[in-house]
Formats: C-alpha cells, structure tokens, sequence
C-alpha cells in the first residue's frame, strides 16, 4: 500500500482566496478539493487555474443523476482536468456502471459517497431504509466496487471493514481528520493523521485544521510529516 496522501478541501468563497493559500501552501502540498460552494461560484476557470499550479484536484461534486448524465458529468470533469470525482453510490447499479465505464476513458479516479454522515438511522428510515448507517454504508461499498469504482469517501474508523469487504487496493478517502490541538468544530468522530494513516487511508481530506491555521503551510507540512510517519510500509 502506498502512503496516505493529505488532499486540503479549499472550502472557501473565491478563487481569490483560493489562489492565495494555495500560492502560500506552494509545493509543499499537490493535493485539493473543490466543491459545491467554490466551484459553484467560480466553476471550471478555478480548476483551470489550479491545474496551471501543477495541482491534483479532487472534485467534490458527488453526482447523482440517470447514468448518462453522470457519465457524461465525468467525462467534463476528466476533459477539465479534474484527477479525482465522485458520486453517490445510491444512484444505483446501473448509474456505478455508466459512471465506472465514462471514467476508464482517462486517467481519473472515481470514488463513491456512500452515507452522509448527516443522516443517522432515523434520517435513512424516514427515506425507506430500515438498515443502520453502517450497514447501508458497507452495502454501497460493495456496490460501488462491483461496478468497478475505484473506492469510496468514508470515516476512519470504517477503513478496515470496507477493505475487508472491498480488498486492500479498494481506495479509502477519509475526512473526519484532525491534529492534535485543532479544534473538532462540527466534526463528530474525528482521528489524528497518524491514526488515519495507521488505520490504512489512502487520503485524508482535511479543510479547517489548514484553512484556519495562522501560518497553512506549516500546518499542511505538519500534517505531512505525522502521515510520512505513520503510513503503513
Ligand atoms: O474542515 P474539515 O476538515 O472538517 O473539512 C472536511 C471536508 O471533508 C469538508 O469539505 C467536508 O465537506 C468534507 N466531508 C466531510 N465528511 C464527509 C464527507 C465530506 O467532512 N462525510
């Protein structure tokens, strides 16, 4: 298993700020996120500039639509330049397939989103599905894997039960994280980057702990050093 990479979610309101922490990060760190709130504010010309900076970017827009509007989704974002997508696994079967097959034309990643972790089992019941979050999370795993995705978003603590179900090479990408010292903010069941990294992720997301830190760049190399450390071989 390679080592687990630092992915920093660029949470943020412009490209502005955007360009500014990562011209401040500099090439300490390849790895970002977009999403919802900046891309939908400042779309494809951010992700075109970041890949300008040499930059990997995850884009976290977590499709979920008829399979030949999401693989249609993912072939834009791999023409974009975008080397990570997903999307959500309970689009069904036929959606992983569609999504799995528009991202074997390029060199994008394509991972899954399993259950939010906003929804708990009175949240899943309320939508028609009587199983726990854990069991649902671990079933649209499996599927995601049979469809031939590359892995899933999921927490730290369920690394090892989906890489028992899913095989080692299944790619885990694990928000969730905070160092020691960082505030937990909303973050309910949070683990260290050591402990992620011990625990077996391939990536962590991490957004405030960087976003918030006086000084981002040595907070992203700290961060680096403890994953450096604690990677599994
Ligand atoms: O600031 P923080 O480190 O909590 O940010 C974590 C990032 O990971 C955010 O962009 C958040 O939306 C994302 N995420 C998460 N939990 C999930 C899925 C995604 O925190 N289950």
């Amino acid at each position: 298993m390679s080592k687990t990479q630092l992915i920093a979610a660029l949470d943020l309101d412009s490209a502005a700020a955007a360009f500014a922490l990562v011209d401040e990060i500099g090439p300490a760190l390849q790895w970002y996120k977009v999403g919802k709130q900046l891309f939908t504010i400042e779309g494809p010309e951010l992700v075109r500039g970041l890949k300008q900076r040499g930059k990997k970017i995850f884009l976290d827009l977590k499709y979920h639509d008829i399979p030949n509007t999401v693989a249609q989704a993912i072939r834009s974002a791999a023409a974009l330049g975008a080397d990570m997508v997903n999307v959500h696994a309970s689009g069904g079967p036929a959606m992983l397939s569609a999504a799995a097959k528009a991202a074997a034309e390029s060199e994008v990643c394509l991972i899954a989103v399993t259950v939010l972790t906003s929804l708990d089992a009175e949240q899943l019941h309320a939508v028609g599905l009587a199983c726990s979050p854990a069991e649902q999370a671990l079933r649209l795993a499996e599927l995601s894997r049979q469809a031939g995705l590359a892995g899933v978003v999921c927490s730290a603590h369920e690394i090892e039960s989906i890489k028992k179900a899913c095989g080692t090479d299944f790619i885990t990408v694990v928000p969730g994280i905070r160092p020691a010292g960082s505030a937990a903010g909303d973050q309910k069941r949070i683990m260290s980057p050591a402990e992620a990294a011990r625990a077996g992720a391939d990536y962590i997301v991490v957004g405030r702990p960087i976003l918030a830190a006086d000084k981002p760049s040595q907070a992203a190399q700290k961060i680096q050093d403890e994953l450096k450390n604690n990677s599994c071989s």
